[in-house]
């Protein structure tokens, strides 16, 4: 079968992590018998340097006809001083928006052989870490309308936070059917103490939650979950919020793992249609030196072939890889211990190719 993928390389070490995520995916092609389409196309700063916007309409066009994106990272200091809304981070925004990707998967497990890499004492995390943040990502604050003004008393600027009844139970019910398919259990995060907006959220998914009987569901207010976290995250299995809280969230979940560097995220939209990108950014400071740590964007791929191509086997052979090249005690510079000898991108790329031919 033929799978068409748009791929967006970006700034950074995007281009890098990418070039070894399709290396990977080739290799899956040939043992499995499918045929991977590439078709790279520009978003972000790149794009801001080749025709002066950061998400030229060529770009969606070809997204929307592709069957799933694969992306990079993008942004850098070069383009720092643009304004807001012409930064290359709105690339994403964008793309977010104009997709339809309103569901964003931020897995955060612990990988055992990078157990010591946690910053969190052993014993709150014996056992393993595995958690997933599903964060709404096309409405709230981010999406919401927004303005600076001129007031008697000088500037005025907001930001609305707002969310409809079916913005709130489409994110809730893939966050309850991820549960069903793990360890039954979702805590909806909110401000409801405070917040109208957050208010109508907790109704709503206590709602969507009646449809899943066997599901657990518990609400925290954000305060107290980014506390729980720290302090006895193996009490969350999914983790259903907001777009400003997600994003928030999802980097303390990735930093109490220890291994940033290793993960991956996918954003759906309605169908099977997604966009798949590692959490990790641009990293400008190591770009082109062959140093970055390439596995969370093959791990994003791995998703994509789970979540939009429906190939499990495949996807599963992905991760084994990867695995496996821990196992035999290969590491990137950002997850190696003092001592442990360092590989670099190409030679990463190199191992885990090399595991999946087995
Ligand atoms: C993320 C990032 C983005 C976000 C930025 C770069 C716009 O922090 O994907 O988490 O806030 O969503
Ligand atoms: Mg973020």
């Amino acid at each position: 079968m033929k799978y068409n993928i748009a791929v967006i390389p970006g700034d950074g070490i995007g281009p890098e992590v990418i070039e070894q995520t399709m290396r990977v995916l080739e290799e899956i092609g040939r043992k499995y018998d499918h045929e991977f389409a590439f078709t790279k196309v520009l978003a972000g700063g790149c794009a801001i340097d080749a025709t002066g916007e950061c998400l030229p309409k060529e770009t969606v066009d070809i997204c929307r006809s592709s069957d799933a994106v694969l992306l990079g990272a993008v942004g850098g200091p070069k383009w720092d001083h643009m304004p807001g809304s012409e930064r290359p981070e709105m690339a994403l925004l964008g793309l977010r928006g104009q997709l339809g990707l309103f569901a964003n998967l931020r897995p955060a497990m612990l990988f055992e052989e990078l157990a010591d890499a946690c910053p969190l004492k052993p014993e709150l995390v014996s056992g393993g870490l595995d958690i997933v943040v599903v964060r709404e990502l096309t409405g709230g604050i981010y999406f919401g309308e927004k303005a600076t003004v001129e007031t008697p008393e000088g500037l005025e600027a907001y930001d609305v936070e707002k969310y409809s009844e079916t913005e709130v139970r489409r994110i809730a019910k893939v966050a309850f059917d991820m549960a069903m398919k793990r360890g039954k259990k979702v805590t909806s995060v909110d401000k409801a103490n405070v917040l109208e907006s957050s208010r109508l959220w907790r109704r709503v998914v206590t709602e969507v939650a009646a449809d899943y009987p066997e599901v657990e569901l518990n609400h925290f207010y954000v305060d107290n979950a980014a506390m729980q976290l720290v302090r006895g995250p193996k009490q969350f299995d999914v983790i259903v919020t907001s777009n400003i809280f997600g994003d928030i969230l999802s980097d303390e979940a990735s930093q109490v793992t220890g291994s940033i560097g290793m993960l991956p995220s996918a954003s759906l939209a309605t169908g099977n249609f997604g966009m798949y990108e590692p959490v990790h950014g641009s990293a400008p400071d190591i770009a082109g030196k062959d140093i970055a740590n390439p596995m969370a964007t093959i791990l994003s791929a791995a998703m994509m072939l789970r979540y939009t191509f429906g190939l499990m086997e495949e996807a599963e052979a992905i991760e084994g890889a990867v695995q496996k090249v821990l196992a035999d005690g290969y590491r990137t510079a950002d997850i190696a211990k003092e001592g442990e000898d360092i590989i670099g991108t190409q030679k990463c790329g190199d191992l885990i190719v090399q595991a999946i031919q087995g």
